[in-house]
């Protein structure tokens, strides 16, 4: 099966009754795979619920001859989420694909964040990520192959005035899929985290007008239904894309300095060597925690 096919491969997609899952949702349906489009049908800020949204993209995906089921339920509650999962088991007989990606808004600054909006988004995008993908994960791993694809933000990666509850999140989110990789490698499960930038009515408080409806969310769908293929081989990636621009982002370490720990290590000694210490250059990225644990270690023996 090429590249650019899905066909026989059973897609998982949450929060795909607008925005981009919507766009992902399509796309991988016109290159025929089956698709659940889950979606709870809610308000932006999570209140809410409506089988609307997800039923349509299901009708549009049907009437352009592709396959589809809606799901309704939740991805912030553990139960509701395996009955996600279990829709594509009990209706396709498997799950290949997996694409993270609803969510909620709940921007607050820090001082003035309730309780509730920092629980809120952590449950749906953190919690409903892990949810998810522990739902679909054995199956991945009997048949020994697996496509999850998450969904980060440049929120969390760079920051965000008002946004520490989504900040977090998405930022626990990619530390999650950096574990994932590791536990999928040897089963064929790829996990990667996408940084969508869409006008979406997420997006709506923050974009203009006349830059929401160009930047579509098509222009993010490609990347994600390539991570999403036979032949992509990453793992435990990040890449960005929106508005017809694609990167790769990462997590690098500097060379930085080593003491030799036969003696006393001083606040002194660091600050005179502070410069070397903030240094990218040279910088590397690392495949794993014991890679970089290997790094430090032997560092400290050649000292
Ligand atoms: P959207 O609001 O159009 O889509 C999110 C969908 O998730 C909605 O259809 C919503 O009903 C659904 N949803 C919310 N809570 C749910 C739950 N508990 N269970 C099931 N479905 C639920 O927004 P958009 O922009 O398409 O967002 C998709 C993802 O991309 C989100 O995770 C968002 O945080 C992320 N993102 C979007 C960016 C953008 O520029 N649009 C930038 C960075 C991240």
């Amino acid at each position: 099966m090429g590249l650019n096919r899905f066909d026989e491969r059973v897609a998982v997609i949450t929060g795909a009754g607008g925005g981009l899952g919507k766009a992902y949702a399509l796309l991988l349906a016109s290159r025929g795979a089956k698709v659940v489009v889950n979606d709870l049908g809610g308000s932006f800020d999570g209140s809410g619920s409506d089988s609307t949204p997800a039923q349509q993209v299901v009708d549009e995906i049907k009437s352009a001859g592709g396959e589809a089921i809606a799901s309704y339920d939740s991805v912030a509650d553990y139960e509701s989420a395996q009955k996600i999962i279990d829709t594509a088991l009990n209706t396709y007989g498997k799950v290949d694909i997996l694409i993270n990606n609803a969510g909620i808004l709940r921007d607050k600054s820090l001082v003035k964040m309730e309780l509730e909006d920092y629980r809120m988004i952590m449950s749906v995008h953190l919690d409903g990520t892990f949810f998810c993908t522990k739902a679909a994960f054995p199956s991945m791993k009997e048949q020994k192959y697996g496509r999850i694809v998450s969904t980060a933000s440049a929120a969390g990666l760079y920051g965000n005035f008002g946004q520490t509850n989504y900040g977090a999140a998405k930022m626990g989110i990619t530390g999650f899929m950096n574990c994932v990789a590791q536990e999928g490698g040897r089963y064929n499960i790829n996990a990667n985290t996408i940084v969508p930038t869409a006008g979406t009515r997420l997006t709506f408080t923050v974009m203009p007008e006349d830059v929401i409806s160009k930047v579509k969310p098509e222009y993010v769908a490609p990347m994600v239904a390539w991570l999403c293929s036979e032949s992509c081989a990453e793992s435990g990636k990040i890449f960005s894309a929106g508005a017809g621009y694609f990167a790769r982002a990462a997590m690098v370490e500097g060379d930085g300095v080593t003491f030799g720990v036969d003696k006393e290590i001083t606040i002194e000694m660091l600050v005179d060597k502070m410069d070397q210490i903030k240094s990218l250059d040279n910088a590397r990225e690392y495949s794993s925690a014991m890679e970089q644990a290997g790094t430090v270690l032997s560092k400290m023996s050649s000292e």
